[in-house]
């Protein structure tokens, strides 16, 4: 197995220069079908060793080789079914399939408990969402529906959001917080309401971004981490940080997750103002983007060029920026976006990111929660999550 991978990312990092500067389609496909091996191969890896049934692998520190894990209720709980479910979509491995379940199914536990935070959205449907797809299974879609009008129970319709963090209300004085990784989780909210759900979960995961789009989005499109508001009247209070460098900074990942999450909004209302605004997001990601295409983990750190990167920011730009390419109707516009997208695949696909056999994760450097100085500069699963999804995109965009 190590010499396969070995094999792999010579092959992988030679090429990858080779799609950073060419538009060649063929070389692109050999690339993307050697880097997707890869991520098969090292999933493999890691399922020989995940044994306990009990915990999923969350990071890997700078010193360490082996996944650090977690428990179900961990809000990345969801990311590594979710990767098992992208191995068995690409390979077809049967053993891959059968621990894509048994991991998918202990998240069954999610739901015993009431819901904690929006979080719910990430763990139930990169695991259980991503296995419907593939199984049909009526026990998952069961299990989505339960999570989704969960979900939904943290609507507050005065504000129009769904609350983030219940706990930040005593913690931070904050009455209603609203954070811009929840765009991710209406995913789950869209889903329910096309496969049996109420069509009051479409309403509110649109009423949640449109809100979203006036309070947590600045003037000139970077993005505040935190939207706070009042619960009298439901009035924007104030934008603040809680893992980027000031309330006033772009914080990487959280310009991804607006990339992403209105790209997304888009694709399932049809709505022009999504669309633009998801343009507009990625503009201001792809024009503050340093020499080597992965940001800084902010854009604003003052440290840069000597601050830590976030690889799991880059990955999940990529994703956005290529579903951005495909639904945009402007030809100029299909290519901008996919050549950036591109270029990010890229340099994730160098020496410099690959893992390889440092660590069991695909990917080095990423940045979980600099201002609390934990996992900086590690291998974190959502990372890997999104670049296994970008590669399987990058595939489809090329076929
Ligand atoms: N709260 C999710 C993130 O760290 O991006």
């Amino acid at each position: 197995m190590k010499k396969k991978i070995k094999h792999l990312l010579l092959i992988i990092t030679g090429l990858s220069y080779m799609i950073s500067c060419t538009v060649n389609k063929s070389h692109e496909k050999i690339v993307i079908d050697n880097m997707l091996k890869y991520c098969v191969e090292k999933t493999k890896v890691s399922m020989a060793s995940l044994c306990e049934t009990d915990s999923l692998p969350r990071n890997i520190l700078s010193n360490q080789k082996e996944w650090n894990k977690v428990c179900i209720h961990d809000w990345t709980s969801g990311f590594w079914p979710g990767v098992l479910w992208y191995a068995y979509e690409t390979s077809g491995d049967t053993a891959i399939l059968k621990n894509a379940e048994k991991f998918t199914e202990l998240l069954e536990g999610v739901l015993s408990v009431p819901v904690e935070n929006h979080d719910l959205g990430f763990m139930m449907y990169n695991s259980f969402g991503k296995g419907y797809l593939h199984t049909k299974n009526e026990d998952y879609k069961r299990n989505l529906l339960k999570a989704a009008d969960s979900l939904a129970t943290l609507f507050n319709p005065k504000v129009g959001t769904i609350l983030s963090w219940p706990a930040m209300r005593d913690e931070m004085n904050w009455p209603h917080n609203t954070i811009i990784d929840n765009m991710m989780n209406l995913e789950l909210l869209f889903w329910a309401s096309k496969n049996g759900g109420e069509e009051k979960l479409y309403d509110i995961a649109v009423k949640h971004a449109e809100t979203c789009m006036t309070t947590l989005i600045r003037p000139d499109y970077s993005i505040y981490h935190v939207a706070v508001f009042d619960t009298v009247d439901g009035h924007f209070i104030n934008g603040y940080t809680h893992q980027g460098y000031s309330d006033n900074s772009t914080w990487a990942r959280g310009q991804s997750w607006g990339i992403y999450g209105f790209t997304m909004c888009y694709r399932e209302t049809g709505k022009p103002e999504f669309l633009s605004t998801a343009k507009n997001l990625a503009d201001v990601f792809i024009n503050r983007l340093p020499e080597d295409a992965i940001p800084f983990w902010d854009f604003d750190d003052p440290d840069i060029p000597n601050a830590p990167k976030d690889a799991s920011a880059a990955a999940i730009a990529a994703s956005g920026l290529l579903e951005l390419s495909m639904v945009v109707k402007d030809q100029d516009l299909k290519n901008h976006y996919n050549t950036e997208a591109f270029k990010i695949l890229a340099a994730l696909s160098s020496n410099a990111y690959l893992s390889g056999d440092k660590n069991q994760s695909f990917l080095l450097h990423s940045t979980g929660h600099k201002p609390h100085n934990s996992e900086v500069d590690a291998s974190i699963i959502y990372a890997d999550y999104y670049y296994f999804e970008a590669l399987t995109r990058a595939k489809r965009y090329l076929n």
